[in-house]
């Protein structure tokens, strides 16, 4: 089945990292849409809950599911790909979508990133959206889905104390875009990079100095991510693309 020609209420797509921020206004958004969300959290279970009953009393029906698991623990990947695929949904019609969005974003000078630091955000921007995506590559096929990787856009440029974080994103990136190649026919793989949207605790005060930069002279919303994720996931022809939502910040690096 062609992947945006599946009935909208047949449609599963699972979000890593959705429990709070960008993945859970994108879940929020696409269980509105009428999709059952797959809302993958490692510690928001709470935020996940609240978010499934809100939008449970908006919509009149329960269009959710918490799924959890810590990403850099191969144990636990493997125990939510097990989760994933015993879900009765999933079983039924596959996989509309599988979204990476599950990140970790901190900056520190290059000396003082641990081997263990770096490690764990290739395991978790890398590894772990190519475990899931080739363990659940049936599923995907099966929903008629395709991938959405939410990488940024510091690709090709020095960032200020994120080399591991940029390096690892980097990697995302390209994996997503091979495999776009790799597997055009099957699935479609895009990634979207958001720019300046929502600013981590420890940026707070910088975020306005970045804004500075950014043509549209804003933030953007969180909704403009959750809609550039169902614009990838329903357009049926786009593929090996990646959707710039960054109020223009690209021109002027
Ligand atoms: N915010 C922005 O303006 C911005 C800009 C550029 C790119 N992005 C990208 O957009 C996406 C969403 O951004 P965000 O700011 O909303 O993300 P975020 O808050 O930094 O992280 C999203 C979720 O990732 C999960 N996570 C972290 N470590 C994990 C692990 N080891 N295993 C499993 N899950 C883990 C956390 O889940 P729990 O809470 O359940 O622990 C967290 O809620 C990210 O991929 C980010 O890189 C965001």
């Amino acid at each position: 089945m062609v992947g945006a020609g599946r009935a909208v209420k047949e449609r599963v797509v699972l979000i890593t990292g959705a429990g709070q921020r960008l993945g859970a206004a994108t879940a929020a958004r696409l269980m509105d849409e009428g999709i059952h969300v797959l809302v993958h959290v490692r510690s928001s279970v709470d935020a996940a809950k609240q978010l499934i009953e809100d939008a449970t009393q908006r919509n009149g029906e329960v269009r959710g599911t918490i799924v959890q698991g810590d990403l850099t623990v191969d144990a636990e990947v493997d125990a939510l790909i097990a989760s994933v695929k015993a879900h009765p949904l999933v079983k039924a019609n596959g996989l509309f979508g599988l979204v990476h969005n599950a990140s970790f974003y901190s900056q520190a000078a290059f000396e003082e990133v641990t081997l263990e630091t770096f490690r764990s955000l290739n395991r978790l921007h890398m590894e772990a959206p190519f475990v899931l995506t080739q363990s659940l590559l049936t599923d995907v096929e099966q929903g008629g889905g395709s991938v959405v990787a939410i990488v940024d856009t510091s690709w090709g440029r020095a960032w200020e104390g994120l080399a591991h974080y940029t390096a690892s994103k980097a990697g995302l990136r390209q994996l997503m875009l091979n495999l776009a190649g790799e597997l055009a026919g099957r699935v479609r793989v895009n990634c979207l990079a958001p720019g300046a949207i929502m600013a981590a605790e420890w940026e707070a005060e910088h975020f306005a100095s970045v804004l500075e930069k950014v043509p549209l002279g804003r933030s953007g919303a969180a909704d403009d991510i959750a809609s550039g994720v169902h614009f990838l996931l329903t357009n049926g022809t786009i593929t090996g693309n990646v959707l710039h939502v960054d109020g223009g910040w690209t021109l002027n690096e």
